[in-house]
C-alpha cells in the first residue's frame, strides 16, 4: 500500500511511520510526504529518502486551487491513482482539507485528532479537553468526510488526564498513544483487515 503522508509540524507521528514502513515485511510505504509549510517534520522524510513537497495555501487565490495542487502532487506518486489507490494520511496537518480533495481520496483518506471525537474536534482538542475538566480524553483515527472531525472512526484509544499536568504534557501522553495507533491501523488498512470502503458505507462496526 503506498502511503502519502501529511504534516504541518514536528511529524513525530510520520516519524512512527517511517520507521514502521522502515521493518522488513510492513505491507505500506510512504512515497511521498506533503506540508503546508516549512514544516521541520520533512526533516524526518529527506533523512530518509523519501520524496518531498511544500505546497504553501497563501500561494494559491483560493483554498479550493490548494487542494487540487495538493491532490496533483499526492497523484505525481502514484496515491489515488489507478487500481491500486494507495492512501492518504493526515498526520498533524493543522489545514482543513477543500470538498474537491476529500472527494478525490476519501475515504482512502484518514486523520489522526488528539481527542476521543466527537468530542473536542477543531484544531485546540488538548486545549479543550484540559478545558473541559474531562477526567479522560485520548485519540481517534478516521475517515476524513466532507465535515471537520465528522468523518467516520476507525480507531479510538483513551488517555487520562492527570491533575494540574499542562496541555504540552497531555498533548505528549496522548502522541506516546497515539503513534502507535496510527501504525497498526495503517497495518490494518494495508493488510485488508480494515475496509476502508465498508466503513465508509457503513456497512461494518469497525469503530
Ligand atoms: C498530533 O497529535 C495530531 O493528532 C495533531 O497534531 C499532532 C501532530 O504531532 N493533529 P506530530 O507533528 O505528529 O508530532
Amino acid at each position: 500500500l503506498n502511503l502519502a503522508v501529511l504534516i504541518s509540524g514536528g511529524g513525530s507521528n510520520l516519524q512512527a511511520l517511517i520507521a514502521a514502513t522502515a521493518e522488513p515485511g510492513f505491507p505500506a510505504r510512504i512515497v511521498c510526504v506533503g506540508a503546508d509549510t516549512d514544516a521541520p517534520g520533512l526533516a524526518h522524510a529527506e533523512r530518509a529518502g523519501i520524496p518531498t513537497f511544500v505546497i504553501r495555501p497563501g500561494d494559491f487565490r483560493s483554498r479550493d486551487e490548494w487542494g487540487q495542487m495538493l491532490a496533483a502532487a499526492i497523484q505525481e506518486h502514484g496515491v489515488g491513482t489507478g487500481p491500486n489507490p494507495g492512501l492518504v494520511v493526515s498526520a498533524g496537518l493543522m489545514r482543513i482539507l477543500p470538498e474537491g480533495f476529500v472527494g478525490a481520496f476519501s475515504p482512502e483518506l484518514i486523520n489522526t485528532h488528539p481527542a476521543l471525537l466527537p468530542s473536542f474536534p477543531g484544531a485546540h482538542a488538548v486545549r479543550d479537553a484540559l478545558a473541559a475538566g474531562a477526567s479522560e480524553t485520548g485519540v481517534t483515527v478516521h475517515i476524513i468526510d466532507e465535515g471537520v472531525d465528522t468523518g467516520p472512526v476507525l480507531r479510538q484509544a483513551v488517555v487520562e488526564i492527570r491533575e494540574g499536568e499542562s496541555e504540552d504534557q497531555l498533548h505528549e501522553r496522548i502522541k506516546e498513544v497515539e503513534r502507535p495507533l496510527l501504525v497498526a491501523t495503517v497495518r490494518e488498512i494495508a493488510e485488508g483487515s480494515l475496509d476502508l470502503a465498508a466503513v465508509a458505507a457503513g456497512r461494518t462496526g469497525a469503530d
